[in-house]
């Protein structure tokens, strides 16, 4: 799927509300629609860490960026009245595995009230028309399976993180249950995607990011868990996905609103070592890996999705390969240790991929 012409004239001038847009997924998704011509408000809290993509790539001067916190329901509202959105798209979040066992209450709060809150909005809204609940391929009750798991498989994930997304998932069909069904009435989805990679993420415990730091200091890259097998996919790929859904069911509610997976071809499952080596590859100058094991929290080994629901129903599919996810990914933040502008560099992966 590519936004081309006829996606272009759906999206200009489009208010377009995206929470979460000062963080990794956001600030790309805020690029992606503002390039196709949508009028962006973000709600969010501030991009307080450095470095952080939000104000490396400077989107912030290109929308309407308001700081609040997803469970101050006051302030959303206000910010509902002011936007008028057309399209929502909630990525707020906390949304790492290991910051939620330091701290299930508030991943729980931000997670699933969070939900409820923007829920509540969309519900008095008269403009919403397209809502699209950004959750995660960790939604999914883990068996350690050979197979993807299917949009129909049961929701329960482990730890605090996957189990708040399970619930963020519950939350949007009760409510699209009781109070979405007229075919007036904004269009309800959620999506899953696979472990996204891509240029400006600087999140901790992540693999990536991981890589860049190591990269940085000097030091060879420690993996904690080689063996887990992930849907990597990059944010091109995964977004094109959230975007792709958000106008179908703009389009034509019924028969496009629900739960879709967006992942990466089976073969591009792999495990963390494979990536990382292909991180190595591609950085060059001798980078290398090391496993680091050690005793932590429980992780799934095995995660992929099956993405047969999104090509069949959307006719969407991922554009790169593992081999592609990784030369874009580097591209990006050999510009940013260059300190060249990641802006350009952005926008050029934007163009081309959506040319
Ligand atoms: N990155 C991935 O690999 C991945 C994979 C699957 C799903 N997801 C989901 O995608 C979404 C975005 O993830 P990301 O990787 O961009 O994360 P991120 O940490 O980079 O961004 C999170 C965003 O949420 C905002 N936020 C956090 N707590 C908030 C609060 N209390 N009130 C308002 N805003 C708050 C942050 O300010 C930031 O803008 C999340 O919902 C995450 O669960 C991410």
């Amino acid at each position: 799927m590519v936004i081309s012409i006829e996606h272009r004239s759906f999206w200009k001038g489009k208010n377009v509300l995206i929470t979460g847009h000062t963080g990794f997924k956001g600030a790309w998704l805020s690029s992606v629609l503002l390039n196709a011509g949508a009028n962006i408000t973000g709600y969010s809290l501030d991009a307080c860490e450095e470095p952080n993509i939000y104000n490396v790539i400077g989107v912030s001067k290109e929308l309407n960026s308001v700081i609040g916190d997803i469970r101050d329901m006051q302030r959303l509202q206000k910010t509902f009245n002011e936007a008028k959105p057309d399209v929502v798209f909630h990525l707020a979040a906390q949304p790492i595995v290991r910051e939620s066992y330091n701290d299930p209450v508030s991943t729980f709060d931000i997670n699933v009230m969070g939900t409820v809150n923007l829920l509540e909005c969309i519900r008095k809204s008269r403009s919403v028309r397209s809502f699209v609940n950004i959750t995660t391929d960790k939604v999914y009750e883990n068996q350690e399976s050979y197979w993807g798991y299917r949009e129909s498989d049961r929701l329960c994930g482990h730890d605090p993180y996957s189990n708040s997304k399970s619930c963020s998932e519950l939350v949007t069909f009760s409510y699209r249950n009781s109070y979405f069904t007229d075919s007036e009435a904004s269009a309800i989805s959620t999506a899953r995607s696979g472990n996204v990679i891509g240029g400006g993420d600087f999140s901790n415990y992540r693999i990536i990011p991981d890589c860049v730091r190591a990269v940085q200091n000097n030091e060879d890259i420690l993996v904690r868990n080689p063996y887990s097998v992930r849907p990597y996919q990059h944010i091109l790929d995964c977004l094109s996905g959230y975007v792709l859904l958000a106008q179908k069911q703009y389009e034509n509610k019924s028969k496009y609103e629900g739960s879709y997976n967006f992942g990466p071809d089976h073969k591009d499952c792999v495990n963390t070592s494979l990536l990382v080596g292909k991180f190595c590859e591609a950085w060059g100058s001798g980078v290398k890996w090391v496993s680091n094991s050690l005793e932590g929290p429980h992780e799934t080994v095995t995660l992929k999705l099956d993405c047969s629901k999104a090509n069949a129903v959307l006719g969407w599919n991922p554009l790169f390969n593992i081999d592609q996810c990784m030369d874009k990914t580097v591209e990006w933040y050999k510009a940013f240790v260059n300190g060249d502008e990641c802006d350009s560099v952005t926008m050029k992966q934007i163009r081309e991929y959506f040319a």
